[in-house]
């Protein structure tokens, strides 16, 4: 069975005829958009992370067809004008980033804490939290909550 679908992804529109079994992860990834990344594909890893109007969702888990009339945003849509996002670049400034196989489901968990809660005192353990569906096999998590931390105070 197949369903037309209408959505936004980084502020661009999308109209497509889909297969209503297709995950959102491989929708994004056929549409060129390969910074999700497909890790576990069961939603224990959040390598997949996107946000979905604004909020942090594993689209492994998220079928292509609830996003009708939806708001998307990957890490290909934080670079604006050529330059990355504050998020990101706290993530190079802190050392937060290995091999990166997790970094692009991770930074988009940031971008939606730190837009919810910028310029708030907020403790570390908060940071480990909100982070906790995002997992990491090489930098130890300290340099990535120094990293949010970092973009609260700015
Ligand atoms: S690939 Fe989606 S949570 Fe692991
Ligand atoms: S940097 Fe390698 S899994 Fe996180």
């Amino acid at each position: 069975m197949r369903e037309t679908i209408s959505f936004v992804v980084n502020g661009e529109h999308y109209s497509k005829n889909i297969d209503v079994r297709l995950s959102l992860l491989e929708l994004l990834r056929e549409e060129g958009l390969t910074s999700v990344k497909h890790g576990c594909g069961v939603g224990e890893c959040g390598a997949c992370t996107v946000l979905i109007d604004n909020t942090p969702i594993d689209s492994c888990m998220y079928l292509a067809v609830w996003v009708d009339g939806k708001t998307i945003r990957t890490v290909e849509g934080e670079i604006k004008d050529g330059k990355i996002s504050q998020v990101q670049q706290s993530y190079i400034d802190a050392g937060a980033v290995q091999c990166g196989y997790c970094t692009p489901g991770f930074i988009m968990t940031s971008t939606a804490f730190v837009e919810k809660h910028k310029g708030q005192n907020v403790d570390r353990d908060e940071i480990r939290k909100e982070h906790a569906g995002n997992l990491c096999r090489c930098t130890g998590y300290e340099t990535i909550i120094c990293a949010v931390e970092s973009c609260l105070k700015d």
